[in-house]
């Protein structure tokens, strides 16, 4: 039975261009730019509308590697490092951390890409995800099923 890291290593060639996923691999799984409609009261983009995109993204490479539905579990660690703008390009980069039998923990970063006149990049969010592969009745669901 294929269990864990062996589990990753018979990921299918077409499962992405790049063959990502392989734990401490980082990839590129979502960009998004935050709106007015997401800003709270200080002019900053609400802390709630960024953390339900960590857990779009963070929810990418799960879903790939254990081939059907995933759900949240935890949120081990949220680090708000630097306020977002109206405006910021956001990219959230994620890296597998830990595969375990029907568990995977991703590590997510948050970076923002701001004054196109004289860009910067600045990490913005970091976070570490655990999802737990579940089937139709919402029961976990061995990796390798
Ligand atoms: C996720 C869920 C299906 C797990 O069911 P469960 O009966 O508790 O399952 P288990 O106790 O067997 O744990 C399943 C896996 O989750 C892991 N896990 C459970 N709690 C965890 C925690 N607090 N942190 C990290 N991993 C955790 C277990 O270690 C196990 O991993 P493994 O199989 O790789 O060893 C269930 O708790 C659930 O449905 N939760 C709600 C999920 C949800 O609605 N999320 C959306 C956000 S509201």
């Amino acid at each position: 039975m294929k269990t864990g890291l062996s589990l990753l290593n018979t990921m299918p060639a077409d499962a992405s261009p790049s063959h990502p996923g392989q734990p401490g691999q980082r990839e590129l799984v979502l960009r998004v730019m935050p709106m007015p409609a997401d800003a709270n009261a200080n002019g900053d983009i609400f802390g709630g509308w960024i953390m339900a995109q960590v857990d779009i993204a963070g929810s990418i490479l799960p879903a790939r590697l254990s081939r059907g539905r995933v759900t949240t579990v935890a949120v081990n660690e949220f680090v708000f490092k630097q306020p977002v703008s109206i405006g910021d390009l956001l990219s959230f980069y994620a890296t597998v951390t830990r595969v375990g039998r029907t568990s995977i923990t991703v590590h997510v970063e948050v970076m923002a890409e701001r004054d196109p006149e004289n860009l910067h990049v600045v990490k913005v969010t970091e976070a570490n995800l655990t999802y737990v592969a579940i089937d139709l009745n919402g029961k976990p669901r061995p990796l390798t099923t």
